[in-house]
């Protein structure tokens, strides 16, 4: 905990996760071994509690330099920080916090974790499937790469909700036209291990199509599979972790690594 994170020597940079609970993230073991690669006097730890407000209240007081944030904290963690950057404004949503100088600023790298694996499908059409948080990051970044956009989720209210916020189509999943759709987003956590259903079937999706699963475990997912076997191109949820770590890491340290090395840092 926190007496073992505060136990470097006065240089020592302190950094963390602020999640409840946070047992599960794969991030400390990145940072831990990105910061013993590049030789840097830093540490990450867990600050695991359920109000996010003492999170906070304790990062200014040990003046923490980073932190990811997760569930639950990714939007009730906006109104204890004094910057929020325009993205992370759009979104809604922080996972990000940097502290510089007493000030705490907050990031979204979500939605890049999302954008950067579809830089070769700008222009094209999109749908999302789910309406929840990680729909909102998906949303954003496909409309930064002048994509058509519609949301389909299992309660439709919800996906015109989201919609509405981005200026975009909603619909039931039922909706789902294969057709004219160039790129397809899983937010939601069907397909997670145990789960094995599938959004859409072979039958609905067709070549040419990209698919991003968002879900990680297992790396191969239903949807994925049935993807493959129509196929498509796809793109595995892992890929949204590196690239949103990629960027976390650069906005905390200063520090662009490839992704390849965290890709390799994760098996
Ligand atoms: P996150 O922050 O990861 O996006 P969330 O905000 O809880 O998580 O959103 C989860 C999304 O997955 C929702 O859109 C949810 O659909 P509903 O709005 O109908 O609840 C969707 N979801 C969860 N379980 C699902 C299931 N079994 N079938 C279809 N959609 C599901």
């Amino acid at each position: 905990g926190i007496g073992d994170a505060v136990a470097g020597d006065p240089a020592t940079r302190l950094c963390g996760i602020a999640g409840n609970p946070c047992a599960h993230s794969k991030s400390p073991g990145l940072y831990k071994r990105l910061f013993e690669r590049f030789g840097m006097n830093y540490r990450y730890t867990r600050f695991e509690w359920h109000d996010i407000g003492t999170i906070v209240r304790l990062a200014r007081l040990l003046d923490v330099r980073g932190m990811s944030v997760t569930i639950p904290f990714k939007v009730d963690i906006v109104p204890y920080l004094d910057e929020v950057s325009e993205d992370a404004a759009a979104i809604g949503a922080v996972n990000t916090v940097v502290q510089c100088g007493g000030v705490m600023q907050g990031f979204n790298t979500d939605w890049l974790g999302i954008r950067i694996p579809l830089r070769h499908r700008a222009g094209g059409r999109a749908v999302v499937l789910g309406a929840g948080g990680a729909a909102a990051a998906a949303v954003y970044a496909l409309q930064s790469l002048d994509m058509e956009v519609t949301v389909l989720n299992r309660t439709p209210e919800k996906a015109r909700t989201l919609a509405s916020r981005y200026g975009c189509a909603a619909g039931g999943l039922d909706a789902f036209e294969g057709r004219d759709v160039d790129v397809v987003v899983n937010t939601t956590p069907v397909g997670m291990e145990g789960d094995a259903r599938s959004l859409l079937t072979v039958e609905q999706l067709e070549m040419g199509m990209t698919v991003y699963d968002c879900v990680y475990t297992p790396p191969e997912t239903p949807l994925l599979r049935e993807a493959v076997r129509a196929g498509c191109e796809t793109i595995a949820g892992t890929e949204m972790f590196v690239h949103q770590a990629v960027e976390q890491f650069r906005l905390i340290t200063g520090i662009a690594v490839e992704p390849a090395l965290v890709r390799e840092m994760m098996e």
